[in-house]
């Protein structure tokens, strides 16, 4: 048999693209840059989040709560993926803006009772990742033993309605589902191949400018996979991304420092941005177009 450990492994795919993209300079005119952002009513100090993780190890404690701490720390975006409605609270209470994604379980009322429970503790806004519902086999997906089952265009409509929140559809990755989460009346998706679920899925920025075109600012855009650093940032938001998320990148120092380690990476990321956008001429973020990038 051929190896196939790394056939189709989308994140190196997704790495390679990357890098494969380049940043111009431009110095007339530059000023001092500011990376503040407004997103569902909260101004942010940088649009550098923290992706959708669960059961996060930290420094001698929960590392969710601890990456929440993180997040209030820099004021930066914090989505918050599986976990339980205590977790929540307590990651809540760091003063971190939480945007809270449910998975598509398949018992329902277990939907319901988090959307209830994530709006009464007072998340931002609350999400679904979409791309959970069925394993690498094509069967129904079970997560630490509970099942999960696709959402209906009906049930996900409704759930959205019923949110009355902000609604985040994660795991999309093509224009046809972007026009759906607009139509289904989510207020944002996450350009997302959840660290490769698919072999041989594009990468998010690949598809990002389609994406970008199609929905014409009507949706929130964010992204997650690979992004690293300050300058896979700037290539997402230059792309037409509303804020850029940082997934495994933050475990090690989160896991080695606590909430520090990821203060420093989430700090690192946003000077580092800063820095690029000072090279760019580009004195606030919406000053990031997709000219400013080249692909080798
Ligand atoms: C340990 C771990 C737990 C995750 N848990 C969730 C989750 O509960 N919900 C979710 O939507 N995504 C989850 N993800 C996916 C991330 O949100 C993100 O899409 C993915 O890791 C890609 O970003 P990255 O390459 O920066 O890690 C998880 C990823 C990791 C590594």
């Amino acid at each position: 048999m051929p190896d196939r450990t790394h056939a189709g492994d989308a994140n190196r795919i997704t790495r390679e693209y990357l890098d494969s993209l380049l940043i111009e300079m431009r110095h007339i005119g530059a000023v001092l840059p500011d990376t503040s952002f407004t997103l569902f009513g909260h101004t942010f100090s940088t649009p550098i989040a923290t992706a959708a993780l669960s059961h996060l190890k930290g420094k001698d404690g929960n590392g969710m709560v601890q990456m929440a701490q993180a997040c209030a720390d820099t004021n930066a975006p914090c989505f918050a993926g599986m976990g339980d409605e205590e977790e929540l609270a307590q990651m809540l209470s760091t003063g971190a803006k939480v945007i809270k994604i449910i998975k598509p379980y398949a018992d329902r009322e277990m939907i319901d009772r988090r959307i209830a429970h994530a709006k009464q503790a007072g998340v931002l806004a609350l999400g679904m990742d979409l791309d959970h519902s069925f394993n690498h086999k094509g069967e129904h997906d079970v997560v630490l033993g509970i099942p999960m089952a696709p959402m209906s265009e009906a049930e996900l409509r409704a759930l959205i309605h019923t949110a009355e929140l902000p609604f985040v559809i994660k795991g999309v990755l093509s224009v046809t589902d972007a026009l759906k989460a607009q139509d289904l009346g989510a207020a944002g998706i996450v350009v997302s191949h959840h660290h490769g679920i698919l072999p041989y899925a594009i990468p998010p920025l690949l598809v990002l400018p389609d994406i970008v075109k199609a929905v014409g600012g009507k949706l929130k855009i964010f992204v997650d996979c690979g992004l690293n650093d300050g300058y896979d940032a700037f290539k997402a938001l230059a792309l037409g991304a509303d804020a850029a998320c940082l997934g495994r990148v933050i475990m090690p120092p989160l896991q080695a420092e606590g909430a520090p380690g990821v203060s420093a990476v989430i700090t690192r990321a946003t000077e580092e941005l800063r820095g690029a956008m000072a090279r760019t001429a580009c004195g606030t973020l919406a000053d990031l177009e997709p000219g400013l990038i080249w692909r080798v």
